[in-house]
């Protein structure tokens, strides 16, 4: 198995680099995506309202400037895809996260197609707000909503407080209970309202940002897919996900449902529930993968 493109260079600013796993290089963009995009699908009242506004174009002199021109002391974290800073729009005074996607070819751009097609068509109070994105010349930036708590990531691994970020503090259990609840609210909207269903295919911790109250909303849809209509019980693809999070029967078949999604799910409530890493190894052989280690303690229970 390989890496997910990782072609950022590593920095001084950044705590810990995360990086994904890949099975397979990027699925081109559908053609029944370009045919048949998923319909507006608008946030219900119940789920708080969406008061979305549609994606706005940036100039890129625009987004350096938000950024002082990237600079280190505006980064918020780096992913397997580009460098997140924070940034202040000088024309609406708005505080965003500005994703600046590598530049490295043709994968990166479909992501990059994908992630504002998808964030431009589906509105939730669980998903992430894309306020605009930027495609000047081989620049390829998005600029969303910016989530002060940061990823679920960031707060979760304490069981010795070594991997909790400074400044962030440990989650008690209704939190948790309350990212939980909102991460399977936003997984619903995409599976049971939005039409065709989208199978987001990179439900993990990082993806899982938090406002001021704890409030989670799914970010990172570079990946999603439309999911299978009609008698079809899955879409055959290209294998892509993080390892420990994705599928066994996708990763072996290639046959993406949105059962899929439901596993990563499973992954991260029980990380939420541990406080362990779906995978680790800095533990002991038999302990490295999460799953693995729930189902050897569940049955140890029967024996
Ligand atoms: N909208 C946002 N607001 C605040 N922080 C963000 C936002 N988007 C991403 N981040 C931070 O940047 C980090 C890197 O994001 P990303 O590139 O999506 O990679 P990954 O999902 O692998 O961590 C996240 O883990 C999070 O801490
Ligand atoms: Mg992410």
């Amino acid at each position: 198995m390989g890496w997910f493109p990782c072609s950022g260079q590593s920095s001084e600013e950044i705590k810990k680099r995360k990086k994904k796993e890949a099975l397979d290089p990027i699925q081109p963009t559908s053609e029944k995506f370009k045919k048949n995009p998923p319909s507006k699908v608008k946030d219900s009242a119940k789920d708080g309202g969406s008061g979305h506004i549609a994606a706005q174009t940036f100039a890129f002199r625009e987004l350096a400037a938000a950024t002082r021109n990237f600079r280190g002391d505006c980064l918020l974290g780096e992913g397997g895809f580009g460098r997140v800073y924070k940034g202040r729009l000088e024309s609406s005074d708005q505080i965003v996260a500005i994703k600046q996607l590598d530049r490295n070819g043709l994968q990166g751009n479909r992501e990059f197609l994908v992630e504002v097609l998808m964030l431009s068509l589906l509105h939730h109070s669980n998903l992430v707000n894309l306020i605009g994105y930027c495609a000047d010349g081989d620049q390829r930036l998005l600029v969303y909503e910016y989530m002060p708590l940061g990823s679920l990531e960031d707060h979760l691994h304490d069981s010795d407080c070594a991997d909790i970020s400074p400044g962030k503090k440990r989650l008690d259990w209704n939190t948790r209970m309350k990212i939980a609840a909102g991460a399977a609210k936003g997984l619903e909207y995409l599976h049971v309202k939005a039409s065709p269903p989208v199978i987001y295919r990179d439900l993990k911790c990082s993806n899982i940002l938090l406002d001021e109250d704890y409030h989670p909303k799914l970010s990172d849809f570079g990946l999603a897919k439309l999911g299978p209509v009609g008698d079809n019980t899955h879409v055959s693809t290209r294998v892509m996900g993080t390892y420990g999070y994705c599928a066994p029967e996708y990763a072996m078949t290639g046959q993406l449902t949105l059962k899929s999604d439901v596993y990563s799910f499973g992954v991260v409530l029980l990380e939420i529930i541990t406080g362990r890493k779906a995978i680790d190894n800095s533990k002991t052989a038999g302990e490295h993968n999460l799953v693995a280690w729930v189902c050897a303690l569940s049955l140890s229970l029967y024996t």
